[in-house]
């Protein structure tokens, strides 16, 4: 089974079950400051699975694009991916597990023939605070599954959400497909994770809302919400044993062999693997139509990591790493008739990559220089002047640590433990110029000295281990960020854009949106810097527009009837059979999926905070709601 057949069946199986099939979503969360990629499908529905009203109905299905990073380490291995398509589908507030679950049970038994004794599932055991999901499991056992083909876990296993502190959650089931192989213990199941069970779909009853204050409340409406992983799904349909075997990696595969040997080089094989899943997930982040390139902040920085991180590997295996390009067509041509951004966006990946190669290459040799004059001065005696503590490394900083932090600053004195590269100057080697402890350990070793390897481990772990507490810390606030705030900010970032266009012409167009509950953030593409007076002006009309007092209106209308009527669309989504339209009536009218302030009078005082560059052409406004008279 093909890739494209294979979303064609799911689509079709759901539409003939009453879905409606949604477009994928970007990749590039909007108005959602709390996550830096889309990584569920259930991510652009959040409004929804709160409550709005979804204009295509309570039924919905699609294939969305996902990155999630949380995966990194493990890519390389059979499954793991950072990039990935998750075919899924949604009831607001319609069915509920039974019919879920009969769905599930008969796209995978009826159209994917995968033999029901193949399946495991996991449902919710219950804890102090939540019943057991017997529900769940009654309904597997009425499809014919065994005692010993369902597994009940803890909240630690099936409990799914918040994303956040806050926001939709409830039990869910997984479904595993079983590989065959014997058990690996006697407690072997699917959360064992000797390669026996491979996750391939996950059906959440979202049923509760996480409170700030940790309490559950029951949402007002029950959702269903599952997400099917296609590489896995397409790996097991096609008899292959890891995801680079399918027709979504062989070709990058094949590509890297032949490269490999024409050089009379080896790339090992998990390298081979984790170069082929970057360069797809990079041409799939750059493709996107909200243009991210690599940079040192936010969603810029994780495609910096990644490219380099395959540069890096090239490297290692002494091949140049100049095919980068190249490989990135590959996933082009292969991918731009499901995904026509990338076809439309081709020009800015390949830039993009050339820029970030070039880049790159130069701050190698740079690493490369400062180490061996700090081996020199190892085998000498002390440092020398131009030691590891020049060089800042700013825009060129690389892979882990925090971007722009001066990590050579410290004293590389400690570097030196007899004739052992340090621990603490092998992490910074890596920190600062990317480079690999193998690669230090190499390089070492040429000049007749070790590295402790263990040392640096230990700086790795502790350096993961706050890059996940930041993480954490970037997902705190939760999916749900839609309180009242937002929504004044969000309407204010309609009549932001309407005044835009006013002052500065038609050709203003958004580029990104980002709102918290303190601030607007608002890209918009334009050549120059916009003027003070001009800024003024733009203010005083957002201004006007508040103390009118206008109801903000939702209307459901054809994407024709949005157009006809000049709403303005963001970026180039595909749009289904209805679209929402809120419309601030003499200034505004944009299609968007809301949430909106009621009135314009409930938004305060519109202020500019800061105008500038965000990338080449395109500007960024930062601004804020005070109160009135403040
Ligand atoms: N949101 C759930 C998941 O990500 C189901 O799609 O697993």
């Amino acid at each position: 089974m093909t890739a494209q057949e294979l979303r064609t069946m799911y689509l079709n199986f759901f539409r003939e079950r009453g879905h409606r099939e949604i477009p994928s979503a970007s990749l590039l969360p909007e108005n959602d400051p709390t996550v830096l990629f889309t990584t569920a499908g259930m991510h652009p529905l959040v409004p929804y699975l709160l409550g709005e009203k979804h204009p295509l109905g309570r039924r919905l299905t699609d294939v969305q694009k996902c990155v999630r990073t949380c995966d990194i380490d493990e890519v390389g291995d059979d499954v793991h991916l950072i990039f990935f398509e998750m075919m899924g589908n949604w009831s607001l507030g319609d069915y509920s597990k039974e019919e879920s679950v009969s769905m599930s049970f008969e796209f995978l038994t009826q159209c994917l023939h995968i033999p029901p004794e193949r399946l495991a599932v996991t449902v919710f055991a219950g804890d102090a605070g939540m019943p057991r999901d017997q529900e769940t499991e009654r309904l597997w056992k009425s499809h014919g599954l065994t005692n010993e083909q369902i597994f009940p876990y803890g909240r630690e296993e099936n409990w799914w959400g918040p994303v956040g502190h806050t926001g939709p959650c409830g039990p869910d089931t997984e479904i595993f497909y079983d590989c065959g192989k014997p058990k690996c213990s006697e407690s072997c199941g699917p959360a064992c994770h000797c390669g026996k069970y491979v996750e391939i779909w996950n059906n959440v009853f979202l049923q509760f809302n996480q409170e700030e204050d940790g309490r559950f409340t029951e949402l007002k409406q029950k959702n269903v919400d599952t997400g099917m992983g296609l590489e896995r799904v397409l790996t097991i349909l096609n008899g292959k044993t890891n995801v680079y075997e399918t027709e979504l990696f062989w070709p990058l595969m094949e590509r890297l062999e032949a490269l490999s040997e024409s050089r009379g080089k080896h790339i090992p094989q998990r390298d081979r693997r984790i170069i082929a899943e970057h360069v797809r997930a990079v041409t799939f982040i750059l493709g996107d139509p909200k243009r991210i390139a690599p940079s040192n902040t936010e969603q810029g920085y994780i495609l910096r990591r990644l490219i380099r991180r395959v540069i890096r590997l090239f490297q290692k295996a002494g091949i140049e790493s100049d095919c980068l390009c190249s490989l990135s067509d590959i996933i082009i041509g292969q991918y731009r008739d499901v995904y026509p951004e990338l076809g439309e966006n081709r020009d800015f990946i390949l830039e993009e990559l050339r820029k970030e190669h070039a880049l790159f290459s130069r701050t190698l040799e740079e690493g490369l220089r400062k180490a061996n004059r700090y081996l020199d001065s190892l085998g000498a005696g002390s440092p020398g002047e131009d030691s590891l503590r020049a060089g800042s490394p700013g825009e060129n900083s690389l892979m882990a640590g925090s971007p722009g932090e001066d990590s050579l600053a410290a004293d590389p004195a400690g570097g030196r433990i007899g004739t052992m590269l340090s621990g603490e100057l092998a992490f910074k080697l890596y920190d600062t110029y990317g480079f690999p402890i193998e690669f230090t350990a190499e390089l070492a070793r040429e000049r007749g000295f070790s590295v402790d390897e263990e040392g640096f481990r230990q700086k790795f772990e502790e350096h993961q281990e706050k890059s996940r507490k930041a993480s954490a810390g970037k997902f705190a606030g939760g999916l749900a960020e839609h309180s009242a705030e937002t929504a004044r900010l969000h309407t204010a970032t309609h009549l932001l854009g309407a005044a835009l266009r006013k002052v500065l012409g038609e050709e203003v167009a958004q580029r990104g949106s980002n709102i918290t509950a303190q601030r607007l953030r608002f890209d918009f593409s334009y050549a120059r810097k916009v003027t003070k007076e001009e800024l003024a002006r733009v203010e005083a009309i957002v201004n006007q527009a508040i103390s009118r007092k206008i109801d903000v209106v939702l209307e459901e209308i054809s994407p024709q009837e949005a157009w006809r009527t000049g709403a303005v669309g963001v970026f180039s989504e595909k749009y289904g059979d209805l679209v929402k339209v809120y419309a601030i009536p003499g200034y505004s009218r944009e299609i968007c999926g809301g949430p909106h302030a009621g009135n314009t009078g409930e938004l305060g005082r519109f202020r500019i905070l800061k105008e500038e560059a965000s990338s080449a052409g395109v500007r960024r406004i930062k601004a804020v709601l005070e109160p009135d008279g403040g």
